[in-house]
């Protein structure tokens, strides 16, 4: 770091790196190991701190400031200096619980700011910047101070101030829920409010023309930058407002009804603000900086977290076959359909079964306003014996995954957990899936606020100190804290797989799955639920259908990363169909993962190697148009020989005219191969790479 003062010549160069120099008196800067990105921290004449981001020379982030409005305080964010400032740097390779890779470096150079107020408050804040090869992130830090204690921020106002009208995948700035499709349009094109009031969605709130993180845009340069949270603890989630004459991003945080974004104590930290950059797509989707961002591991004994595939009593509810409640008398969770689906997954090598609408409450989840007290998380409907259903789970090899959907009745949820996982403890249950549709109550939280942060992460340490993983729905986007707390398996956060059968607006589009990746999964882990065979669902539904061939939806298992990834069909679905082998086989947990190829809303090819096998998997997916595509098998080990079985699209595949058929070839490959992948339209390819000499 070098620390430069106001003189002519420098004042020259400032003014080539940006034009808003003139008013600029100090400057410091940080680089990445590689050099490549360049981090300029700078002060405006009236003390107004602000940064500026370089890659590879060209402006990523211009001129962008931040600063603080809180209630009963002043403003902060002008009349500072740097009183100090300290640089390092940091190189280490850590080993994760599980993931889609075992070993990850964490490599920084770190700028450490002080900044104090001049005049009475004398109010001081840390900016850190650190600098990764792929990206930056920084943070605020407040320390413990005179004329900063309680503190209640009404606002956050740090900008990312970009150089051109980008391409930009978004969905709204909804406090309340991240499942909405993505959208794709230029950034001055961004209309958030024109998602308002979304049939589907049973709690959306969009107050503001702003987007959600992880936003990935693409510049006319063919530079791709994503912007996310790493380590959200105690605060509340950034949305992005847009300023589209200035062609900015400014951070809106979630609040409540009260006008209140965060209410803590000095001293504090905000959540990381991560910017990734790429010169490709496919950089963004192998970066692991959210996970570097984030504290390690608190939990000693790991030994019941375990990455699963499941099965569970649940789309048979979205398709209406069965239903979670009772009193419409067709109860889905009854002790004799659970072990229907124990056999099956016990037959299949899937080692966990979800029951949803296993306990009371039901008759008033959706729809109801009062829902304090109604679901009970200890007991189940008369018609589901609970423990048989345990005892037979167990002879089967099976695992049951607990379901707590709370309807957002959060209270209700936090006066019953410590009972519903002693309950769980009880029964060697190390699993749980929650869900938290509607409206928050008590009334005035949203989803995304600081009040459902800390309770997410209440369930979270609850759930390990009763050795439960945790599987979130309507969650909290993922910001990297499956690394502090490596039971925090998945989540939702986007628009799932159960979109497809009941949604009024046609499902989830072709592309959809060739946007995820690139925007949503880079926050982490998610639960979609891939894996329907039955593409129509005549039988059941005749508006509704998903948009995808089978071969698509195997694809899945590799391209949507999650530690727990789910069979989602009916068993009958699955009987006699040779295409449920690649379920079968797939791997959970990765040693490794390389994004072969890829674009944003078109394709994207990825494969993995199992952990602690040879094993090596392949999915590729493709949009609404078909594609062919060359892969190298490069990254095999040299002389090694696989069994490749490929289930792919054929000729006559198309996502809707004939999404079912589907071929199945075996060759044998080693590091030499190149394969031509022929995509149909909404199509996929799936590939399991079995080393031959594991065979004999
Ligand atoms: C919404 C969840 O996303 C879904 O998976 C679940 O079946 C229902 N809520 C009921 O909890
Ligand atoms: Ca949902």
């Amino acid at each position: 770091m070098e620390r430069l003062y106001f003189f002519p010549v420098f004042f020259l160069l400032l003014q080539i790196l940006n034009n808003q120099t003139f008013t600029q008196n100090l400057v410091y800067r940080i680089g990445s190991p590689d050099e490549a990105i360049q981090v300029n921290f700078l002060l405006t004449k009236d003390g107004r701190p602000n940064y500026l981001i370089n890659s590879n020379g060209k402006i990523i982030i211009d001129t962008s400031f931040f600063s603080f409005e809180f209630k009963d305080n002043k403003p902060f964010g002008k009349n500072l200096e740097v009183v100090n400032s300290a640089n390092s740097s940091f190189d280490e390779t850590w080993e994760t619980v599980w993931g889609e890779q075992r070993l990850i470096r964490n490599h920084y150079n770190e700028l450490k700011i002080e900044l104090q107020e001049n005049g009475d408050l004398e109010r001081k804040c840390f900016v850190v910047f650190r600098v990764f090869n792929d990206g930056v992130g920084f943070r605020f830090e407040f320390p413990d101070q005179k004329n900063l204690k309680d503190v209640i921020i009404t606002d956050e106002n740090t900008q990312f101030n970009f150089t051109g009208d980008h391409t930009c995948w978004w969905t709204p700035g909804d406090w309340d829920i991240y499942e909405h499709l993505y959208n794709t349009t230029r950034f001055t094109k961004i209309d958030a409010l024109s998602k308002r009031d979304h049939p589907n969605l049973a709690q959306t709130y969009i107050p503001e023309n702003a987007v959600n993180t992880p936003i990935t845009m693409k510049t006319d340069n063919g530079i791709y930058i994503s912007i996310l949270e790493a380590n959200l603890t105690n605060y509340s989630d950034m949305t992005l407002k847009i300023d589209k004459e200035n062609l900015l991003f400014q951070s809106e945080l979630v609040g409540n009804d009260s006008g209140i974004k965060v209410k803590t104590k000095t001293p504090f930290v905000t959540p990381w603000r991560l910017i990734l950059i790429g010169d490709e797509a496919k950089d963004l989707v192998e970066s692991r900086t959210i996970l570097n961002l984030n504290e390690p591991n608190k939990l000693e004994d790991v030994s019941w977290i375990k990455p699963t595939k499941y099965m569970g009593i649940w789309w048979e509810m979205h398709l209406g076959i069965s239903s979670w409640d009772m009193e419409s008398e067709k109860h889905g969770a009854t002790t004799e359909n659970a072990k229907r689906y124990i056999d099956f997954a016990s037959k299949n090598e899937i080692k966990s079964l979800l029951v949803e609408g296993w306990n009371t409450g039901w008759e008033r989840w959706i729809g109801f306003e009062d829902r304090e007290g109604v679901f009970d998380f200890a007991t189940p409907y008369a018609d589901y014996d609970l423990d048989e259903v345990i005892r037979y789970a167990k002879e089967k090899g099976v695992n049951i995954i607990m379901h707590h959907e709370t309807s957002s009745a959060v209270r209700t949820y936090e006066k019953q957990m410590d009972t519903a996982f002693a309950l769980c403890k009880s029964l060697g249950i190390h699993a749980i899936k929650t869900g938290y549709v509607g409206k928050i109550i008590p009334k005035g939280e949203y989803h995304h606020g600081q009040y459902m942060i800390n309770h997410y992460r209440n369930v979270m340490e609850k759930a390990a100190l009763y050795e439960i993983m945790v599987d979130v729905h309507e969650p909290i986007i993922p910001t990297g804290l499956r690394r502090t707390y490596p039971n925090l398996m998945s989540a939702e956060g986007l628009r799932g797989q159960e979109f497809n059968a009941w949604s009024t607006d046609g499902g989830n589009p072709p592309e959809h799955l060739t946007i995820v990746p690139f925007t949503r999964m880079l926050g982490g882990p998610i639960d979609y639920t891939p894996g329907i065979f039955d593409i129509k669902f005549d039988k059941y539904k005749d508006k509704n259908q998903v948009n995808t061939t089978l071969a698509h939806q195997l694809a899945l298992y590799v391209v949507i990363y999650s530690p727990v990834q789910m069979a989602a069909d009916l068993p009958e679905n699955y009987e006699g169909h040779p295409a449920f082998q690649f379920i079968r086989d797939v791997g959970v947990d990765w040693d490794t993962s390389i994004v072969i190829n890829g674009e944003v809303g078109e394709y994207i090819t990825i494969a993995r190697k199992e952990r602690d096998t040879n094993k090596w998997f392949l999915g590729s997916i493709t949009d609404e148009n078909k594609r062919t595509t060359d892969i190298k098998l490069d990254f095999f080990d040299e002389g090694k020989q696989y069994r490749a079985t490929i289930y792919s699209d054929d000729e006559n595949s198309h996502w809707d005219e004939n999404p079912t058929s589907y071929k199945i070839e075996n060759l044998t490959v080693d590091n030499t191969t190149s394969l031509t992948l022929q995509l149909a339209p909404g199509g996929g390819t799936a590939i399991s790479f079995i080393l031959i000499s594991d065979e004999e």
